[in-house]
């Protein structure tokens, strides 16, 4: 497993793949790893010969009051959790800033994803989805991956990634991966480190919420009445100390539009993002009816 931090040196290599025919599957990350992204280089194992794993906080996804600065950084600690688990990953790519924006933040080029990216996290973020389409597509420029793998997790930002992909015709296949949990349900977040005991507890109500919800949804069921037992939900969050709910919506899983009622064959996404004291949690259930 080599590590590499300069963009050059990465190419070569993939160059020399890409003669080879040798597939290449591809899984960016901020670091932090927990199981959620093991389980992601797992499946990436899976699709290709050639696993690539990049570990880089990206600033441009970060709004200004955001924990850039606090985010956990230690590659050390997460190169020993890949070795602890005997997790097989051919190479790490850990690019600096100067690397990944060579020139001046003033002239960063924007790219944005009107619509896609003003819903739901992009709400509270809305200048975060911008900063991930934009590294991502620097990301995938370098690796030139057969397969990128992203997780379920963060439903709108595979949503995003694949309109990236079809928009600039890239060759490569976005697999989206079931979020791994806790045993009680809780979605594994390299932010969970941020919440006390009893946050942790109370981070519980994301999971719960969306399993009740689930139950309640079926074919025929209009917007209105979904609104009903959406709103139930955010007044009960509401109502508990130390929570405050960000968003609960019921979407079309393609393209976050809403939903008039759910028909056979649909496929929607109940998202939802809880601050729980000052973290923000999200989680999501997809169904298909
Ligand atoms: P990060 O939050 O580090 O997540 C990296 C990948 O791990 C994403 O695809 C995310 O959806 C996935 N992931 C996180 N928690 C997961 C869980 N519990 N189960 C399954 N997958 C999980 O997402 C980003 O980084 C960044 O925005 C990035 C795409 C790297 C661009 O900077």
């Amino acid at each position: 497993m080599k590590v590499l931090q300069k963009i050059a040196d990465v190419k070569q290599i993939i160059n020399h793949l890409k003669q080879n025919q040798t597939k290449i599957a591809f899984v960016p990350t901020m670091g932090a790893l927990h199981q959620g992204h093991l389980e992601l280089l797992k499946i990436a194992r899976n699709y290709s010969d050639f696993v690539v794993l990049s570990i880089y906080v990206n600033p441009t996804q970060f709004g200004k009051n955001e924990d850039f600065d606090k985010y956990p950084r230690n590659l050390d600690q997460d190169i020993s959790k890949i070795q602890h688990q005997n997790i097989s990953i051919d190479l790490i790519f850990a690019p600096t800033n100067q690397d990944i924006y060579p020139f001046p933040e003033s002239q960063t080029p924007i790219l944005t994803f009107p619509f896609l990216s003003q819903k739901l996290c992009g709400i509270s973020r809305p200048t975060h989805f911008d900063g991930v389409g934009l590294v991502v597509l620097k990301l995938l420029n370098i690796v030139q991956p057969d397969y990128l793998i992203m997780g379920q997790k963060d439903f709108q930002q595979t949503v995003i990634i694949q309109r990236l992909i079809d928009e600039f015709f890239l060759d490569t296949k976005l697999i989206t991966v079931p979020t791994v949990r806790e045993k009680d349900g809780l979605a594994l977040s390299s932010r969970n480190i941020y919440l006390n005991n009893d946050e942790r507890n109370q981070a519980l109500i994301l999971f719960r919420s969306l399993s009740e919800i689930k139950n309640h949804l079926r074919v025929g069921i209009s917007d209105n009445e979904i609104q009903k037992i959406l709103n139930l939900h955010k007044d009960l969050i509401n109502q508990t100390p130390n929570l405050k709910v960000d968003y609960l919506e019921v979407l079309n899983a393609k393209d976050l539009q809403p939903v008039k009622q759910i028909e056979k064959g649909m496929k929607i996404v109940i998202a939802i993002a809880v601050f729980v004291g000052k973290t923000r949690l999200i989680d999501n259930f997809v169904l298909e009816f």
